[in-house]
């Protein structure tokens, strides 16, 4: 059975490009509730942690720095299915190829540098909630 909760960050060029409110509104009208929720900022070590899985990617070194470059809004959601319906609702990975409609459509302007993360299991929609917030934080 699938799981009732996701991991999403809001990145830095969809806060520089003033989103936040836009992204988080197409959120809610989806459905999801929020159950934790910041902004932040991630280190260095941070972005090489949370995104370990792409360490030997070409675009590694280029994900690393823009994900430090600005403040983020990190979030766990909560739906039926939570995982499978947030990735329909941003849409691909590249906005390019992103059906109409979804958040990276709308305001992603690059395959690197695409508005929002979604996570793509109930497990690593775990290890990524658990990352970012105590459990104290999450409601
Ligand atoms: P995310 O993990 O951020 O939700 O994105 P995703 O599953 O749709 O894509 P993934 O393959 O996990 O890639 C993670 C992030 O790395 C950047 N990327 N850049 N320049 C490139 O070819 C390239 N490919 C991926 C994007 O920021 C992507 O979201
Ligand atoms: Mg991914």
């Amino acid at each position: 059975m699938s799981g009732n909760r996701t991991f999403t960050m809001i990145k830095p060029d969809a806060v520089e490009n003033g989103h936040i409110g836009a992204i988080l509104e197409k959120i809610t009208a989806a459905g999801f509730k929020i159950a934790a929720m910041k902004y932040t900022q991630l280190s260095v070590r941070d972005a090489q942690a949370f995104y370990a899985v792409h360490s030997e990617r070409p675009f590694f070194g280029e994900l690393v720095e823009f994900m430090t470059r600005g403040p983020i809004v990190a979030a766990i959601l909560e739906k039926d299915n939570a995982v499978e319906d947030f990735r329909a609702l941003i849409g691909a990975t590249n906005p390019a190829e992103a059906a109409e409609g979804t958040i990276r459509k709308l305001f992603a302007t690059s395959i690197g540098e695409n508005a929002v993360h979604g996570s793509d299991s109930d497990e690593n929609a775990a290890i990524e909630g658990n990352f970012h917030f105590a459990g104290r934080e999450v409601y």
